[in-house]
């Protein structure tokens, strides 16, 4: 492995695990129902990639804010995430039995608690980024920002836009991008733009803001992009879901419609425009988000 590769990998581990530790306990203390604490809990800490609170961290840290001080956000938006996988796997949505190497929420604990369980971790999420130490005016934006990108006009709305494409036989490629940018890149794309947004400055600003949107919304398509094309071509030990679960519901998806290799140019397209947007910054961080930003191509989970 190249020293450059090492580099990234144990970065990546550096912040990944900050974020596992901190997820650990994000609800100590606080008196919830038994049940409901674990069943949150279950899929919250069941593993998963942390690319979104990365993602935020290392955009915070180049912007220069101290890692610890947005690390509670970064978490919440990993609880934003992790609340729309259990939604997205329910019986009246994927129905997919496996989430993250594990049985899904509403196969252990019933559909009731994964529905209020997913619930609960997106209102604890904005009580975890509303207390964030910064000045409120950025904190307040912050918010906003990822009320924006989770609810109707982001991945609520994305959702509802593949809903409604399943079992199309033909599809619009504005629509199918537009449907990607919503339900996977806004997230993806609000997770940097929050760190901006908290990180304003007298040296960062505007132009920041828009460097970490560009940035967020090509790796968001390219994300999702690639997660069609790994339902295909993925095992199911290293994804930790089931594959095949888009074709067996008619799913609208890229290769569905352009085929895996259209696909797969079209993601490293994506992937090459969103390191364009890094051009300005340098040190560790812009290092790692080039090279996140090509890893989001490469995984293959
Ligand atoms: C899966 O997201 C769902 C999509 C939005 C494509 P991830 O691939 O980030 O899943 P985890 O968090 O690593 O489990
Ligand atoms: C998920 O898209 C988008 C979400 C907002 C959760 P998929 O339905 O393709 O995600 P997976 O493949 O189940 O993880
Ligand atoms: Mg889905
Ligand atoms: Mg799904
Ligand atoms: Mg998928």
């Amino acid at each position: 492995m190249s020293p450059q590769a090492d580099d990234f990998k144990n970065y990546l581990n550096e912040l990944s695990s900050l974020v596992e530790a901190n997820l650990s306990k994000c609800f100590a203390d606080l008196d919830v129902p038994a049940k409901l604490l674990d069943s949150m809990n279950y899929s919250l800490l069941a593993g998963g990639k942390r690319i979104r609170p990365v993602l935020c961290l290392s955009w915070a840290k180049m912007l220069g804010i101290k890692t610890d001080t947005v690390l509670d956000f970064a978490c919440a938006i990993e609880l934003i995430h992790t609340y729309s996988l259990m939604h997205d796997d329910l019986p009246s949505m994927d129905n997919d039995d496996l989430r993250r190497g594990k049985p899904t929420s509403h196969k252990v604990y019933g559909e009731a608690m994964a529905i209020l369980a997913g619930d609960g971790l997106l209102t604890h999420a904005f009580y975890l980024m509303s207390g964030t130490n910064l000045l409120p005016e950025h904190v307040l934006a912050a918010c906003r920002e990822m009320a924006m990108a989770s609810g109707p006009a982001g991945m609520v709305g994305g959702q509802i836009v593949d809903i409604m494409a399943t079992g199309t036989s033909k599809m619009d490629l504005a629509v199918l991008q537009r449907m990607h940018a919503m339900k996977t890149g806004a997230l993806i794309r609000s997770s940097c733009v929050s760190a901006a947004l908290l990180a304003q400055s007298s040296s960062v600003g505007r132009s920041d803001i828009a460097n970490a949107a560009g940035f967020g919304k090509s790796i968001g398509l390219a994300f999702q992009i690639v997660d069609d094309i790994l339902d295909i071509t993925g095992d199911e030990a290293s994804l930790g879901k089931p594959v095949g679960s888009d074709q067996s519901q008619d799913k609208a998806t890229y290769p569905r419609f352009i085929g895996l290799e259209k696909s797969m140019s079209l993601a490293q397209e994506n992937t090459d425009q969103a390191i364009e947007c890094l051009n300005q910054y340098s040190g560790r961080d812009k290092e790692f988000l080039k090279d996140l930003a090509q890893y989001i191509v490469d995984r293959i989970n």
